[in-house]
């Protein structure tokens, strides 16, 4: 027998049971004579004691342990003199009567230990030893844990797990795909999944009604903290439904796995229309753990923001100041508490929105002094009146400091955004321990694309418009609104979805408008197209991403930490050392030009 116990359940009430337990050697110290083993297993780790008064045989061997051996050992549980209440088996060790070295192992070349010495490629080319710590272990813990509640309740909700094909055609998502070559077929590929998109809108033609999945997806684009080119969706389909109805059904899964996995309870999750996240966040995935809203200090007259009064007066131009003469759009932020920022702080401030990857020119603060005065770094232009009214349109209080920037519209809300973000992580507003849920509802449907110099889809090319503006995709076509809606989480984009087409005409009038010619909606999407023809009911549906979800509920700024074997920023998987060459028959077989 290996175990009679793992190496986490010993505790007084099994004192001097004999017992057999197998592990991996945690660490091992001699204390003159005495030696102390830290047996390690999934569940836990246990003191092993050897004295000098044991056999000769079992002190050799004991002396021989290096870390990571696999040893199985035989004992009585004993109480311990020193107890460790950190420990759940702290109050006891083994005094041994046995051991046997399973198996010996080399020097691994990081720490075993929660904070590990180990730098990220190190970590990532022995993922496996890596997943012998606790903190990874336990993301994975968590991980599976998800994973069951999420079953469990969409099980309870009448949804049925169908498995979707992984070597498909193309899926319009917006990012590359990636594709495989077909032997069977010289010179045509297979496309991996970006979201089983199609195939869940097929299954609510042939009636499936509430359909989910978790699911790999695949997407060859850049990645970041948040992406992988392979990652998991918890993918969800439902017929017969309106919007009304998938907010409140996956809400309530959002609310059923915080209950079960964190205990956390929310109030009803804020609904938030894209345009006022845009004007009071500068994005679509807003961080609501804190305020700090956006104000306007030029009129802003675009369709959708007049009616809350914002800036109805401009406040900056016409003073002799060119740069905020010359933008289109000067708004800022109000940093409560943060007036009492040096100059060398400040310049950080700067230097941060001047990145390259931010890209702003300058930034300009009034600060509201502790002794209620103000004063701005443009005091040349504004005097004490003018300062005034900014004080008024900011809310400010003594301590107080308000940061602008001015320039485009788009581009000056996108930068304010990332200083606003900062400033949250500066002033300690983003705990990771709280959770801010919310759904961003009423999306544009379309995306001018600088590049092309044509309209995307927002979405997908199958999100329905939102009837009432779809008379307007002639004439206005960047306003049509979608019946489309994301959860975000805490400044990240957790799920999105939306309200599918189910009408042939209208999926064509779609693509036409997409700028797909009969002939190429026909070649790409024409099984879709004729699916609808046979009866496809009104249907809709989200898909989250549950690697993000899990690192989201696990505190982790990456969704690497909650992926078992990841790849690296360069979209590499590093122990494995793919993707790797093929040989030159394996690319004749594939019909794969050779270079040789
Ligand atoms: P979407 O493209 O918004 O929608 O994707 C849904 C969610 O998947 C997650 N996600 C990712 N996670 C990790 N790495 C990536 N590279 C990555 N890309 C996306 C995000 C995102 O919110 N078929 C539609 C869903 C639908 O309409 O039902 C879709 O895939 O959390």
């Amino acid at each position: 027998m290996h175990r009679t116990h793992t190496c986490g359940e010993l505790n007084l009430s099994n004192l001097n049971q004999e017992v057999v337990l197998s592990g991996w050697v945690q660490k091992s110290r001699d204390l003159g004579g005495t030696t102390f083993i830290d047996v390690r297993d999934r569940y836990g780790l246990t003191q092993l004691v050897v004295n000098t008064d044991d056999a000769d045989d079992l002190r050799t061997k004991v002396k021989d342990l290096g870390r990571e051996f696999v040893i199985k050992v035989t004992g009585t549980v004993v109480e311990r003199s020193n107890k460790n209440p950190k420990m759940s088996t702290g109050d006891i060790e083994i005094k041994v009567s046995d051991l046997e070295i399973l198996n010996i192992a080399k020097l691994p070349p990081f720490m075993i230990e929660d904070e590990t010495d180990g730098g990220d490629e190190l970590r990532m080319k022995y993922r496996y030893l890596d997943l012998r710590r606790n903190p990874v272990r336990n993301n994975l813990i968590l991980r599976h844990k998800m994973a069951q509640e999420i079953r469990k309740y969409l099980d309870a909700e009448g949804f049925l797990e169908v498995e979707t094909p992984v070597l498909i055609k193309s899926t319009p998502e917006g990012a590359r795909d990636f594709v495989v070559p077909s032997r069977m077929n010289p010179g045509e590929f297979y496309a991996l999944p970006q979201s089983p998109q199609t195939f869940k809108q097929l299954l609510m033609v042939s009636g499936f009604d509430r359909y989910f999945q978790i699911v790999k997806c695949f997407r060859d684009e850049d990645l970041r903290a948040d992406r992988q080119p392979e990652f998991t969706q918890i993918d969800c389909e439902m017929a017969f439904i309106e919007q009304e109805d998938i907010l409140n059904m996956f809400e309530g899964l959002t609310r059923h796995m915080f209950k079960n996995v964190k205990g956390i309870e929310f109030d009803a999750f804020p609904r938030m229309h894209y345009a006022d996240a845009m004007r009071l966040y500068g994005s679509d995935k807003p961080d609501i753990r804190f305020g700090m809203e956006f104000v306007s200090l030029t009129p802003t007259l675009s369709k959708g923001e007049g009616e809350t009064g914002e800036g109805a007066e401009d406040l900056v131009k016409g003073f002799g100041f060119p740069v905020f003469d010359n933008a289109e759009f000067v708004v800022g932020i109000n940093a409560k508490g943060a007036a009492s920022y040096t100059r060398k702080q400040l310049d950080e401030l700067t230097d941060f929105i001047k990145r390259p990857q931010i890209g702003a020119t300058g930034l300009i603060y009034m600060r509201h002094n502790e002794d209620g005065s103000l004063k701005s770094s443009v005091d040349k232009f504004y005097n004490e009146e003018q300062l005034q009214k900014w004080s008024v349109a900011f809310k400010t209080e003594p301590g107080d400091l308000v940061l602008i920037l001015s320039g485009v519209k788009e581009k000056a809300r996108k930068q304010l955004n990332e200083l606003r973000l900062e400033m949250g992580n500066r002033l300690g507003l983003r705990d990771k321990n709280r959770f801010a849920p919310l759904w961003v509802i009423d999306f544009p449907l379309l995306e001018w694309d600088e590049e092309t110099e044509r309209y995307h889809a927002m979405h997908h090319p199958f999100t329905s418009p939102k009837p009432e503006d779809i008379e307007m995709l002639d004439t206005d076509p960047g306003n049509v609104r979608a019946n489309a809606y994301d959860l975000v989480i805490n400044g990240t984009e957790i799920g999105g979805g939306s309200i599918r087409i189910h009408d042939k005409k209208l999926q064509s009038l779609m693509f036409k408008h997409l700028g797909f010619s009969p002939e190429e909606a026909q070649k790409q999407f024409g099984f879709l197209l004729e699916a609808f023809e046979y009866g496809a009911p009104p249907h809709g549906g989200i898909a989250f991403g549950f690697d993000r979800l899990v690192s989201i509920l696990a505190g982790l700024d990456s969704i690497r930490d909650v992926i078992a074997f990841p790849k690296n920023n360069s979209g590499r998987d590093v122990m494995i050392d793919s993707p790797s060459t093929i040989d030159d028959k394996q690319k004749k077989e594939l019909s794969i030009e050779t270079t040789v």
